[in-house]
């Protein structure tokens, strides 16, 4: 698969022309405005992954490989040790900026790796190795979503109805997507579907991020509230469930957008088959269950009053704010990887994915 810069600028973060910032579109302004932002310091990439202006399992993993190189130009001058030490400290900070999703570790731990076994180069050079590596890590995501999606596809049929949650479309990681990815590669080739968008709350990526993504598509999406998918699901309108991932355990039971576990359970009840799509850099294979998996906490803000004229309840009222729930593996129908799609037993047949 031969992939140009063209093809890295569609995803949600990309290296500029000068290589010295990474540029993301900042989804937190999406539907309404689309403004890139220009990231130059571990600060500033922290924020945006913090805030969400960059988000999606992958897209914070290809943020943080190109932040790890834009760093490390900006050290060209120190001496090795030096240059290890703090592009080390750099990495540990950004790690710290989200915790479940595996992506963000795995990428920063892969190019600190890279610069951990080339320590008798200059630091030019390996300035040079961790600009491809940032690369690498961004094409392969590119190939990982066409994968997935060419298998997802091959799991419905022209005219299915597919019930989605959060956003792991091309913003989320890079071209195609994970989850979307079968329905914006489907609509190429002239497969249509019926999307059903869960909107997600609190922080409504489906409704401002996976409707956009689908409705620019030409695909034929339609928004509803959370607790419409049973509804939905009942009147016989779904045919499958296909949800992104943030990690996935080795047993198979994965952290995905909260909500995405309560989805799971409708479609067990409805006899609906219920998929996780995602590439191999979201399995954790050091994570032996879901109950291993560190769930982050958010501002109850985000419940209270983000989206409101006026605070929806009162200050003192508590919020219980998770970003993200657990799905048992037992609710699962398949994973799809770029490797394939595996099926249950997960622990043994994820195994096989690694060997
Ligand atoms: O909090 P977010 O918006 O980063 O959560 C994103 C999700 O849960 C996605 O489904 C997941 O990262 C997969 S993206 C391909």
């Amino acid at each position: 698969m031969i992939i140009t810069q063209d093809d890295r600028m569609m995803g949600s973060a990309h290296l500029s022309e000068d290589e010295s910032r990474v540029v993301i579109i900042d989804q937190t302004q999406l539907p309404n405005r689309t403004v890139t932002l220009e990231l130059g310091t571990a600060q500033e990439i922290y924020d945006a992954i913090k805030v969400l202006a960059v988000r999606g399992a992958p897209a914070i993993g290809i943020c943080a490989g190109y932040g790890m190189y834009v760093l490390a130009r900006q050290k060209a001058e120190l001496p090795m040790a030096d240059f290890q030490e703090s592009m080390h400290k750099d990495g540990e900070y950004l790690i710290s900026s989200r915790p479940t999703a595996v992506n963000l570790s795995w990428a920063v731990k892969r190019m600190l790796a890279l610069l951990d076994a080339n320590t008798e180069k200059t630091v030019p050079e390996v300035v040079e190795l961790l600009h491809d590596e940032c690369i690498a890590i961004h094409n392969e995501d590119i190939e990982m979503c066409y994968r997935i999606s060419e298998y997802g596809l091959s799991l419905v049929k022209d005219g299915d109805g597919i019930l989605t949650h959060c956003n792991a479309g091309p913003l989320a990681t890079s071209k195609y997507g994970t989850a979307i990815g079968p329905m914006l590669l489907g609509k190429e080739r002239g497969i249509n579907f019926h999307v059903f968008s869960d909107e997600t709350r609190p922080l409504l990526q489906g409704a401002r991020l996976t409707s956009y993504e689908l409705e620019k598509a030409g695909v034929d999406v339609t928004l509803i509230c959370d607790n419409m998918a049973s509804l939905v699901m009942k009147n016989g309108w779904v045919q499958a469930c296909f949800v992104g991932c943030d990690r996935i355990a080795a047993n198979g039971d994965f952290a995905n957008k909260i909500g995405t576990s309560g989805v799971a359970i409708l479609a067990k009840h409805y006899g609906i088959p219920f998929y996780t799509l995602g590439p191999t850099s979201t399995i954790d294979m050091n994570c032996p269950t879901g109950a291993d998996i560190k769930i982050e906490q958010r501002d109850p803000e985000e419940i209270k009053n983000m989206w409101y004229k006026e605070p929806m309840a009162l200050p003192e009222v508590k919020c219980y704010n998770p970003a993200f729930d657990v799905t048992d593996h037992e609710l699962l129908t398949a994973i799809v990887t770029d490797r394939g799609i595996v099926y249950p037993p997960f622990d043994v047949n994820l195994k096989k994915l690694f060997e």
